[in-house]
């Protein structure tokens, strides 16, 4: 079955970009991507969406809304693209908001998000500068369920990238997206397989 992919952003796209062109180039096969949506009408990665990759691109303005007030806009935009909580994928990529327990609950383990850390370290807001303000060695990424929490929800895939004694936040951002954008498309390949079993909290790739 086909699985309809909606990626919703904020900002650059860069990762929504690596995972539209493992689908375009045949990595990622069994999807479909139905919908880019965008909280904010300036994101460049609306028009890397539509241009680059001929992908339905809308934005859904927040005007001040919060929580399921402002998820159920989201959602239907996403179910008139037919990415249904039956057999649809949400991925977040970039998406500055944290989304509702009613989305949440409405597509049961079809959202994933990818974070710029090796979760449960340095989760929230500016965790490549969290990872450096710590003094840890090493970092990385994570691709995960979306849970209720906070950037809490099952562990998919993670890469570990080393912070060097030169880094400033620049730096080490770069170091670490150049993994997000294969760590992205490949769990969203293995998802659109089939292959992520969920016990509780472990994530099996079968
Ligand atoms: C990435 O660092 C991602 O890990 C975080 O937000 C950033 C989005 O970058 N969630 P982009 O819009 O995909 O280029």
């Amino acid at each position: 079955m086909t699985i309809n992919l909606g990626i919703l952003i904020s900002g650059r796209g860069s990762n929504m970009d690596a995972i539209l062109g493992a689908i375009k180039s045949g990595r990622i096969k069994n999807t479909k991507p139905s919908v880019v949506i965008s909280n904010k009408p300036d994101a460049a990665g609306l028009k890397i969406a539509s241009e680059k990759y001929g992908v339905p691109a809308k934005v859904v303005p927040a005007d001040g809304l919060k929580g399921w007030d402002y998820d159920q806009k989201v959602v239907a935009v996403l179910q008139a693209h037919g990415v249904t909580p039956q057999s649809g994928l949400v991925c977040l990529a970039g998406f500055m908001r944290i989304i509702s327990p009613e989305f949440v609950r409405q597509y049961k383990m079809r959202i994933l998000n990818i974070h710029p850390a090796l979760l449960p370290s340095f989760p929230g807001l500016h965790a490549q500068k969290q990872a450096l303000d710590y003094g840890v060695k090493v970092t990385g990424c994570t691709v995960h369920f979306v849970d209720e929490g906070v950037d809490s929800g099952p562990v998919i895939l993670q890469k570990a990238v080393p912070v060097m004694e030169g880094d400033d936040e620049e730096a080490l951002s770069a170091r670490i997206l150049e993994q997000e954008h294969q760590l992205y498309p490949e769990a969203v390949r293995l998802f659109c397989e089939g292959r992520i079993k969920v016990q509780g909290r472990r994530v099996l790739v079968t």
